[in-house]
């Protein structure tokens, strides 16, 4: 193994490579999309999904006024448009002509068929924060690309996401399969 070495940061943000997601919601009777990477699993049962945004975010009205929103999660081949997504705001252009819409239970969580999977959920708290707040949603319904759902665990290079390496960037493929997971554990030696 090599040499460890430590270099203290301070405050800044961490290198951590997290999902991406094109969050969508009504605002003002239309539909509104962005592009978001601060967002995850928090619990189960019930299941819930925490999301952290900017108060500026246009997005952001509609998700309270509605309590609902959708997290999508693109392909590889959506980035332009997912990055588009990221750097315009819904306040000056129409971001919902860039894809095929459709709905669920929630009539106000708009979804995106082009993505491979889809969450819809219904807004159950917000924890607000100086600029940004959390939205916690419970999930609805998931929708998923008929390409991933399988007998066996579904194959990552099926799944063709891509993630985005904190703080700047840049996109990047899921790489490459690793191994069993609650399943190569078994076979370590713990140390004596
Ligand atoms: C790669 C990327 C990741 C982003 N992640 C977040 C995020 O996690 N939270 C957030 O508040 N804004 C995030 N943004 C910024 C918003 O997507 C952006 O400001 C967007 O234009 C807001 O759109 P809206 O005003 O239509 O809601 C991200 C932008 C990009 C390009």
């Amino acid at each position: 193994m090599r040499k460890i070495g430590k270099v203290k940061t301070g405050w800044k943000l961490p290198i951590l490579p997290l999902p991406v997601c094109l969050l969508g919601a009504h605002v003002k009777g239309k539909p509104n999309f962005n592009t978001i990477v601060w967002f995850n699993m928090l619990h189960g049962n019930p299941p819930l999904i925490g999301v952290t945004m900017s108060k500026m975010h246009y997005t952001n009205q509609g998700i309270k006024e509605n309590k609902s929103f959708s997290i999508n999660i693109p392909t590889s081949e959506m980035v332009v448009v997912t990055d588009y997504c990221g750097l315009h705001s819904g306040s000056k252009v129409d971001k919902s002509k860039e894809f095929t819409l459709f709905y669920g239970e929630l009539k106000t969580a708009p979804m995106i068929k082009e993505c491979g999977i889809n969450i819809e959920c219904r807004l159950v708290n917000t924890i607000d924060f100086k600029k940004t707040e959390l939205f916690i949603g419970e999930i609805v319904e998931i929708y998923s690309d008929d390409n991933y759902v399988k007998e066996e665990s579904p194959d990552v290079k099926d799944f063709d996401s891509f993630i985005f390496l904190m703080p700047n960037g840049p996109y990047q493929k899921i790489g490459d399969y690793l191994a069993e997971s609650y399943e190569v554990g078994t076979s370590y030696k713990p140390k004596k």
